[in-house]
């Protein structure tokens, strides 16, 4: 069944890169770049909510990330902890709810913290949803969805014949948010570098030169417009 999508996607996902050589490019040091990244996704944040787009999850820091010299992984663990600390009142005001996916065991009890907050006070908002990945791997998802599964056949309350697509998927962080439709990657690698490796089975990608950075709600609409052109088979939510 083809189907005509000239909708507003409900869930974009986007692969904020370029930070470092945005930075670069002007002179400055790398944590600038991420600064400035960080900036932007609040705006970015807002843009989808008034388009109608009801998810948006972006990728913060990926599981690989942390063999980057001590000192970014430092300043980017700083941003986020200052974005998880700070970012509650803007949220209640906006009606957006902040879900963390990836493994936050490996997170400082410190972020943890912080998370489990703002979780916990925006879980009632009623508008977009908002999926920071922080230490996520799409590979590492997997592993711990099928860990729990494999616990649960030797415990003896699952068969192994048993097991289907909606169990694995009860076990990923995002459980229970429809799968992204439209998938978003800046400053121009094409590739998915680890990111919701099972949620994005049927995805439409989008590339753009531009830097993360630089992104703005013009592009998003680019993105956006041209998603809206395209026939997709299979995916997106049943309206
Ligand atoms: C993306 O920008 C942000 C993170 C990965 C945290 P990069 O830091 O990857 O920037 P480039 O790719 O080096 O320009
Ligand atoms: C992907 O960007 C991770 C994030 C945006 C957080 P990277 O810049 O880390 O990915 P690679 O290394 O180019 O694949
Ligand atoms: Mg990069």
């Amino acid at each position: 069944m083809e189907e005509k999508k000239d909708r507003i996607p409900a869930h974009v996902a986007i692969i904020m890169d370029g930070n470092g050589r945005w930075a670069k490019k002007r002179g400055l040091p790398r944590s600038m770049g991420h600064v400035q990244g960080a900036r932007v996704v609040e705006k970015i944040l807002k843009d989808a909510s008034d388009m109608g787009i009801r998810y948006f999850t972006v990728y913060a820091f990926s599981t690989e990330n942390w063999s980057r010299p001590a000192s970014e992984v430092a300043a980017l663990m700083n941003l986020l902890l200052t974005y998880m600390k700070t970012s509650i009142p803007n949220c209640m005001k906006n009606n957006v709810r902040v879900r963390i996916i990836g493994d936050k065991s490996k997170l400082s009890p410190e972020m943890n913290r912080a998370i489990r907050e703002l979780e916990d006070t925006t879980a009632g908002n009623t508008g977009i949803l908002f999926q920071i990945a922080v230490n996520y791997g799409g590979r590492d998802e997997i592993v711990r969805s099928v860990r729990r599964l494999a616990q649960q056949v030797k415990d003896g309350t699952v068969a192994p014949e048993d097991i289907d697509d909606s169990m694995i998927e009860a076990g990923l962080d995002t459980s229970g948010v429809p799968d992204p439709d439209l998938l978003i990657r800046t400053c121009g690698e094409e590739r998915i570098s680890n990111f919701l490796l099972w949620q994005g089975a049927y995805t439409e990608l989008y590339f753009t030169d531009v830097a993360w950075p630089d992104f703005t709600k013009e592009e998003l609409q680019k993105a956006v417009d041209a998603y809206g052109g395209r026939i997709r088979r299979y995916g997106g939510l049943k309206q």
